[in-house]
């Protein structure tokens, strides 16, 4: 049976960081409160002219040479993200064209933070269903442009950065065990970025209102998160027949480091097989979980024959898990 399997991952983040410190000269903040409520440090920011896609290409360009794949081998290209470069085209087109990975067929996919496993279902069904055996999957966002400056209960959030794994069709037992993705679109109101689509098009007064800018009502949010995160992991890992204690690493989505606390203590995980980087990045939505993958397999964290359990929440709401054998 064909499965899918993960052979290799990059990352990129821009290079200028913003501090806590830089954000309590720009709002009603602390470090102290940044800090205690969330975890994070400092986050990086997009240059003025850099786009998703810029960051993208990045991220693929490492994860290709890790593989030793050409961009021609490709042949579907999968692009998790909110803040494409633009509503049309997809940013995976974009990104096609950059790579110059003339064979692979390209599309968005937008979960919100989920983003990335969304796109690692998706890709895994493709290769399953032997339609597409080389796939580029990238998470990737420049949340920092839809992020109203002013506005202190969600500027000390988000930040911006991709990340890239390539997977193949394997037959061997080192790939993707499961997938798991859910949504409740009757919580919709609790992350959103209302302006720029047939709901509100782009006007001098949506631009006046901060419509395009990214609503969250967090506590709210912090709650659902910390909720469907309980049932989400538990019932990865019993689908599968493992058990927490066979976990060698969890990759969280990197959103606040209580709800990444909270998940833990749910599986009886200590804090040392959690894979956290928030304090240097912030929430990345869907780049989140493939820069802390990509991170966890450069420093050696992960290994063969680990087992990996992958989980997200986000705006949709929607949320989604992945366990694999590396
Ligand atoms: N600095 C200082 N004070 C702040 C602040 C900031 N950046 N942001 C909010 N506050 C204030 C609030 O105004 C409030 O003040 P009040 O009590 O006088 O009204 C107080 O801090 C507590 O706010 P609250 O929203 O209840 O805090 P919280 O403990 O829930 O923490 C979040 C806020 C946003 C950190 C937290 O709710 C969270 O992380 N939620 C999930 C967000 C998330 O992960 N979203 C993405 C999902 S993918």
């Amino acid at each position: 049976m064909l499965r899918a399997k993960i052979i290799a991952t990059g990352s990129y983040a821009p290079a200028k960081k913003l501090t806590n410190l830089d954000l309590e000269k720009m709002v009603d903040t602390s470090d102290e409160w940044i800090t205690e409520r969330t975890g994070i440090k400092e986050r990086r920011i997009a240059g003025e002219k850099q786009t998703t896609s810029d960051l993208a290409y990045e991220a693929s360009k490492i994860a290709l040479k890790q593989s030793g794949l050409k961009a021609k081998d490709i042949d579907l290209i999968i692009v998790a993200t909110v803040t494409g470069d633009m509503p049309m085209p997809s940013t995976a087109c974009l990104l096609q064209n950059r790579l110059e990975a003339k064979k692979a067929a390209a599309f968005d996919i937008n979960a919100a933070c989920s983003g990335f496993l969304y796109g690692l279902s998706v890709a895994e069904s493709f290769i399953k269903a032997g339609t597409h055996k080389k796939i580029l999957l990238v998470g990737a966002e420049t949340l920092s442009k839809f992020t109203d400056w002013k506005d202190r209960t969600t500027c000390v959030l988000f930040g911006d950065g991709a990340g890239a794994v390539i997977l193949e069709a394997t037959e061997g037992e080192n790939c993707i065990l499961s997938t798991h993705i859910h949504s409740d679109g009757s919580l919709w109101e609790l992350l959103n970025l209302p302006g720029g689509g047939s709901k509100n098009p782009p006007t001098k007064e949506s631009i006046n209102k901060g419509l395009h800018f990214l609503k969250m009502k967090g506590n709210e949010t912090f709650k659902a998160a910390v909720r469907t995160l309980e049932s989400l992991v538990t019932d990865t890992l019993k689908a599968n027949n493992i058990k927490p204690s066979q976990l060698s690493a969890l990759i969280p989505h990197q959103a606040n480091l209580r709800i990444i606390q909270a998940t833990a203590n749910r599986l009886g995980l200590s804090m040392d097989k959690v894979v956290v980087n928030l304090d240097r990045y912030g929430n990345t939505s869907a780049a989140s979980i493939p820069i802390a993958l990509d991170e966890a397999v450069r420093t050696g964290r992960i290994r063969k024959d680990d087992y990996i359990l992958l989980e997200a929440f986000g705006g949709g709401l929607t949320w989604a898990s992945a366990l694999i054998k590396w």
